[in-house]
């Protein structure tokens, strides 16, 4: 469990305001900073706060860009990060982590110390210790971290049977988004650079967090199939597949390739794709990790500065 200091949503919200004095200096040549949002998200989860903080981004004459770096296409052209004030990264945490796929593709980026944030979904079993490792990354990519967030997402699993935080992110995660929003257009444009702290260094590798990501082949044991039945072929599943590991045609999955993100089978038109039954696995994936149904309610959305 990480022991930084984080902020609740009520004291951010009861300090604070859009009015900032000190304005960095602004590339987009007016008097609006301009930002791009990098997200990845393979169930919608990541996507819908990206969406609440760009809204409130916007709203406050913020230009806001996105690059969605989801599917395997968009992560094979070059990206200019010149035209930018300052970048949001946000990801799902798989295995403690944010994705090794996007991880990877981060290292084709030049920070140039531009300031930058990020934000996690989780499906309430821990986010930690993905914040501190994140920033690591992108320290050595050359971006200042101001800031960082976890938000609570239903667990990707319920697609298979696990019943974690299937309302989630709801009304409240979304405030703890919009006040997010607010910090880090001020941390970006304060002439005062404000870094996040420092997080506790984890008790884990980096080599053993990746070691964990094989746990999710025991979970799902029988990776996305269409089991023979017959389907509308759009193929969404083959375009959208993170890693080109799915095959509309036979609609069977590439073990060498697949993620476990499950992104094609919350994606399938016809509810064509499965995977193994994990309700069965579900009453003992709480007890391993000594939660309930109701104590994952309890979370809440945080913020790190
Ligand atoms: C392969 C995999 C590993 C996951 N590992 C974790 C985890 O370590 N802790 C956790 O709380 N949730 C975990 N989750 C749940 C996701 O973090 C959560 O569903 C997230 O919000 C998904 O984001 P997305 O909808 O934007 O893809 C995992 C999900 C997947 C698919
Ligand atoms: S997304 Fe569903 S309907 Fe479309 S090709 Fe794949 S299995 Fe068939
Ligand atoms: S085949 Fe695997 S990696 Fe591709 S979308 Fe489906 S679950 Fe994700």
């Amino acid at each position: 469990m990480d022991r930084r200091n984080f902020l609740t949503k009520s004291i951010l919200f009861s300090g604070f305001s859009w009015n900032f004095l000190n304005k960095k200096s602004i590339k987009s040549g007016s008097n609006e900073m301009k930002i791009t949002i990098i997200y990845f998200s393979a169930t919608s989860n990541t996507l819908k706060i990206k969406n609440v903080i760009k809204n409130e981004l916007k709203e406050h004459n913020v230009i806001c860009d996105e690059l969605d770096i989801t599917s395997y296409q968009n992560r094979q052209s070059p990206i200019d990060l010149k035209p930018y004030d300052a970048v949001i990264f946000g990801f799902p945490v798989h295995a403690r982590w944010s994705p090794k796929i996007a991880r990877e593709w981060l290292k084709t980026l030049n920070g140039n110390n531009m300031r930058c944030a990020t934000f996690f979904t989780y499906g309430g079993f821990g986010a930690y210790p993905a914040h501190g490792n994140l920033k690591k990354v992108l320290e050595e990519r050359n971006f200042v971290v101001v800031a960082s967030a976890e938000f609570l997402g239903a667990h990707a699993f319920n697609y298979g049977g696990f019943n974690a935080l299937p309302d989630r992110p709801n009304s409240h995660d979304f405030k703890v988004a919009q006040e997010f929003a607010h910090i880090i257009k001020d941390r970006f444009s304060n002439n005062v650079l404000k870094k996040i702290s420092d997080f506790e260094k984890g008790k884990w590798t980096e080599e053993q967090i990746d070691s964990f990501q094989n746990h999710r082949y025991k979970t799902v044991s029988q990776l996305p199939t269409r089991n023979g039945n017959t389907c509308s072929l759009c193929k969404t599943c083959e375009d959208e597949c993170p890693t080109k590991a799915m095959d509309s045609i036979s609609g069977n999955t590439d073990k060498t390739k697949c993620i476990v993100c499950l992104r094609c089978v919350a994606n399938c038109p016809d509810n064509a794709l499965s995977i193994n039954d994990l309700s069965k696995k579900w009453e003992n994936k709480l007890a391993e990790e000594g939660k309930s149904e109701s104590t994952l309610q309890e979370k809440e959305s945080k913020i790190y500065l």
